[in-house]
């Protein structure tokens, strides 16, 4: 059990911005990522089908036997760590625990604004956490639909992103927060543009980093941390759709040369059905 890998799942590249940060500080560990590129992005889809989506992949990791499962996606989180948590006989851990508290510990002015995908704002989950840690919290939140596609199209590269993300974020303006939480796994990689675009004294949270420090109590709390004299730790990476795109972005933000990516044929996921409510 120890030395299985950790299973990381996210729509697409935006939860290598969680596993980058477990890579570091757990360079022992082994673990597996899979990417629904093929359904990316979920913000804009159905509960129902973020479910059965997310479900597939977590069977795929279950057939390859993990040892905790990270949902590197707020998304996923927001709908369906609670599920998860019933269902799973493994630790499950998501995001949007870690990035409220953070946020709560941080905030001087206690107003607060969360940056996702329309899914997750619609749930609520992250307004839900925020006020139950501080009831007098101002929270703001807001949906940013095409953020992910800029990041999985690689235009964040582009100098043009810039004004795309001036325009989005640009109901944040006369919120006053202090405290800005990047809700979404995918939205580190546009982080300079974030941070250009917002005042400079505001505090950025990422959801996603913070997550890890959860994921090292529950290996340590466990008891389920990799044996330091077992052989390497290998990181394996796998996609529903294109492989191409995800290893370019991949590669830029782990810095690696190499990265294996495997494709998941469709049929290798078709029995898997979320059949609850
Ligand atoms: N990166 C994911 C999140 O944190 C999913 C984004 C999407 O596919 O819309 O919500």
């Amino acid at each position: 059990m120890k030395n299985l890998p950790i299973g990381m799942i996210d729509s697409g590249v935006g939860g290598l911005t969680v596993l980058k940060e477990a890579m570091h500080h757990l360079p022992n560990e082994s673990f597996y990522y899979v990417a629904d590129t093929a359904h990316c992005p979920y913000g804009s889809k159905s509960t129902h089908d973020i479910k059965q989506y997310v479900w597939q992949m977590i069977q795929f990791l279950l057939n390859k036997k993990i040892k905790l499962l990270v949902l590197a996606c707020n998304t996923a989180s927001a709908i369906f760590l609670k599920d998860l948590e019933k269902e799973l006989s493994i630790p499950v851990i998501g995001v949007i625990q870690p990035g409220s508290q953070k946020a709560v510990t941080v905030t001087q002015n206690e107003r607060i604004a969360v940056i996702a995908t329309e899914a997750t704002i619609q749930n609520g989950e992250y307004e839900r956490s925020i006020k139950q840690l501080n009831a007098d919290i101002q929270f703001k939140g807001l949906s940013c639909p095409t953020f992910v596609q800029l990041v999985e199209s690689e235009r964040y590269l582009l100098p043009s992103a810039q004004a795309e993300v001036d325009e989005v974020l640009s109901p944040l303006k006369d919120f006053e927060m202090d405290t800005l939480v990047l809700g979404c796994t995918h939205y580190p990689l546009l982080r300079p543009q974030i941070e250009q675009s917002i005042a400079k004294d505001v505090q950025i949270v990422d959801a996603g980093v913070e997550s890890v420090e959860i994921i090292i109590q529950t290996l340590l709390h466990n008891k389920i941390s990799r044996d330091i004299t077992s052989t390497h730790p290998e990181v394996k990476f796998f996609t529903t759709g294109e492989k191409h795109g995800f290893e370019a972005i991949g590669k830029r933000w782990l810095n690696r040369k190499q990265m294996q990516v495997e494709q998941i044929e469709p049929g290798q996921l078709e029995g898997f059905v979320w059949k609850k409510k």
